[in-house]
């Protein structure tokens, strides 16, 4: 592969349109990162310089090539009940907000969702602590601004070693086995599948759209490349979604210093609107 060198002019371009676009605050050590992680691409595009790329990436209507830009420069790591804490503090959460409902629809958002695990892990949650969960009018919605990972999510198909550490009884109720000649792989059934609602959606500069507050959001593993003021404005729009008492769950590494007045830390990055 030839290796293309990352100007300092062109990095600068980079970083400016990076964050006026997704919120990501690339700082001058990113530039051999970046150099690095889009080399393979130029010469998959045959493109001789980075100043090409960047034209390529601002005329690309499409978005994909601005998702494939994150995704090289960030991670869409995921996994089936990530932040088990918040699983168990959400077990005795869910009681109390069932029995303040007076009807049987749960809306939740999973903002950031990558390739669906955690979506599916909401529902699979549910299924397993509602004893009357198909009598319940259930909606995730689920958001990414990557294509790549959300067709995953659509697809709905996992190998083996992504549910292994599951229970065997949460995996039967949730995915049919499906052996092919050389593979086997696990395929999230359709009563699961029928309640996420996939979009492709930007957190940073997509508007916000929607009529209806959410039970709870979830944008965990998100924000880790945000900026401080993207991080709070975004924040802030996410209590205008949530009713007084709902919780906001964000990854274990992050943390708010913000919004004290409007969301109370109750441990394990799990925030309640006020
Ligand atoms: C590390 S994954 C976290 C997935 C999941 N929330 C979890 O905690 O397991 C972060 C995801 O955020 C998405 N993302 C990053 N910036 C975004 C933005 N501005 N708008 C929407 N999604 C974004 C990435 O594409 C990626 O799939």
């Amino acid at each position: 592969m030839h290796e293309i060198e990352l100007k300092p002019e062109e990095f600068k371009l980079f970083r400016q349109y990076i964050y006026e676009k997704v919120g990501i605050a690339l700082s001058d050590q990113k530039s051999t990162l970046v150099r690095g992680r889009l080399n393979k691409r130029l010469n998959q595009l045959s493109l001789r310089s980075f100043r090409d790329y960047y034209d390529f990436l601002l005329n690309d209507q499409s978005g994909e090539e601005l998702a494939l830009f994150v995704s090289a420069i960030s991670t869409n790591v995921t996994s089936f009940f990530r932040e088990g804490a918040q699983w168990k503090w959400l077990e005795g959460y869910l009681g109390e907000m069932i029995a303040s409902k007076r009807e049987k629809k749960i809306r939740i958002w999973s903002a950031g969702c990558s390739s669906g695990e955690e979506p599916y892990t909401i529902l699979m949650f549910l299924q397993h602590h509602l004893s009357d969960f198909d009598q319940w009018d259930i909606k995730i919605l689920a958001t990414d601004i990557s294509p790549k990972v959300l067709s995953h999510a659509i697809a709905g198909k996992y190998e083996a070693k992504n549910i292994e550490s599951m229970p065997r009884e949460i995996v039967l109720r949730s995915f049919e086995k499906v052996r092919t000649e050389h593979t086997i792989h696990y395929q999230i059934l359709p009563h699961l599948r029928e309640k996420v609602l996939f979009r492709l959606y930007n957190l940073v500069t997509d508007p916000f759209f929607f009529k209806n507050k959410f039970d709870m959001i979830f944008c965990r593993n998100v924000m880790i490349y945000f900026d401080d003021v993207t991080r709070h404005s975004l924040i802030g729009r996410f209590t205008t979604l949530l009713p007084k008492g709902a919780p906001l769950f964000l990854g274990s590494s992050e943390s708010l210093t913000t919004h004290r007045e409007t969301l109370k830390l109750l441990g394990s990055s799990i925030y309640q609107r006020l």
